[in-house]
């Protein structure tokens, strides 16, 4: 029987070329599979229509669209998620869910093969694979541009040779990958390090430099899930996307950046993630107000390590796992309001509030109205210092 390969279709060229190179190569039957996780752009009739005009036996088309808000947007967003302290993991998000819409393909259509257009230098080969080898490692992989070293020239060539159904002429210089957490954009004239981004590069985000009128926004959280915006019920897809609209519109945040990837390389990235940076700002500032100190301190260190994880492809990692449930606790009070301006490239926090405030104004003041007894902090210092001054005197003794 012809085994049949399961491959990870964008509709792009890559990925184009790859089903009747995968289906002459494995002498297999291809079978494209195209996630919509927000990405905008090109209709998924179109990109379906590609794979069967490519060669593939079968195209589907899954939207995830919700389910990527809900179950990798908002942990990322729970887990204030942001590789480096800048980058918020839309591609690294993006590669677990996919793989899961590969498998049960697989397991539907009798796929035993799983494919993916990645290369060999990037982080996106290990969260497909890692991500496999969890949820389905019977499955074989077969990655053409890295396993058969392909190139882009040589894709267009074998495109060009094959009259394959791909627009070649108009010649994007970069590497984007986009979706509804933000967008990814490497290489060409960015491989340079000193090279600024030029405003062409940026399609989320309008020049936060151009004046104009600022926004004002009140985003609604309960336990850590963002519920509402402006006082409107939404699900986080809608959330995610009209702060995408409302935030990118003042060119809030770009990010550029010099990223440690795990394959060794470090990397030239320029990003935008309007909706991403928006609701992590706010979600940070609402953690700050409704989480106790110690938790809050603890758990800075548990989103960095979750970031981690997730940036290095182990999504569906026992660790991951384990941090997962100490971030979705510590959700139990995140509810609450915050109310945002977004102006000239940034989302400033301009108001708080909250039922589970730990917040408490007669402690804060420093006018009348102070119930904090200051008499107690006298005797706190001086056995808090203690340690110190033990060790100060050691220390001034050895000389
Ligand atoms: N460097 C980022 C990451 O590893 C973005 C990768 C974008 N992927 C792409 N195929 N252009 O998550």
């Amino acid at each position: 029987m012809t085994e049949r390969v399961v491959l990870a279709f964008s509709g792009g060229l890559d990925t184009s070329v790859a089903i009747p190179f995968l289906a002459e190569k494995m002498n297999a039957e291809v079978i494209a599979v195209a996630v919509d996780l927000g990405q905008g752009g090109e209709d998924m009739k179109a990109i379906r229509e590609r794979a069967l005009d490519c060669g593939a036996v079968e195209s589907v088309v899954v939207d995830a669209r919700e389910e990527f808000a809900a179950d990798f947007c908002v942990p990322a967003l729970q887990a204030n998620a942001l590789y480096m302290d800048r980058y918020p993991l839309l591609s690294s998000l993006s590669r677990p869910l996919i793989v899961k819409h590969l498998v049960t393909a697989a397991k539907q259509l009798g796929g035993t093969i799983v494919s993916h257009g990645c290369t060999g230098k990037g982080n996106d080969q290990v969260r497909f694979e890692a991500g496999l080898a969890a949820l389905a490692p019977e499955l074989k992989v077969v990655a053409p541009a890295r396993d058969f070293a392909w190139t882009r020239d040589k894709a267009i060539e074998y495109a060009e040779r094959r009259g394959l159904p791909i627009e070649t002429t108009k010649k994007n210089p970069f590497s984007i990958d986009q979706n509804l957490w933000g967008r990814a954009i490497e290489t060409g004239f960015l491989e340079d390090i000193w090279n600024a981004p030029s405003e062409d590069v940026y399609a989320y985000t309008a020049d936060p430099a151009v004046p104009r009128e600022p926004d004002e926004v009140v985003i609604t959280f309960e336990r850590g899930v963002p519920v509402k915006l402006d006082g409107r019920p939404l699900t986080p897809y809608e959330i995610i996307d009209e702060l995408n609209r409302r935030a990118g519109a003042h060119g809030v945040g770009r990010i550029d950046m010099v990223e440690d990837r795990l394959v060794g390389i470090k990397s030239r990235e320029v990003y935008e993630a309007p909706g991403a940076i928006t609701l992590i700002t706010a979600h940070l500032e609402l953690e700050s107000v409704t989480v106790e100190r110690d938790l809050a301190r603890f758990k800075r260190g548990v989103d960095q390590r979750w970031s981690e994880l997730v940036y290095d492809g182990l999504w569906y990692s026992p660790l991951k796992r384990g941090l997962d449930a100490l971030i979705a606790d510590a959700q139990r009070y995140v509810s609450g309001d915050i109310r945002m301006t977004l102006h000239g490239g940034r989302a400033t926090v301009t108001g708080r509030r909250s039922e589970q405030s730990l917040y408490d104004f007669s402690l804060a003041t420093y006018d009348t109205g102070d119930s904090f007894d200051q008499s107690l902090a006298k005797g706190f210092v001086q056995l808090f210092s203690l340690p110190s001054k033990i060790a100060a005197a050691r220390d001034a003794k050895q000389g």
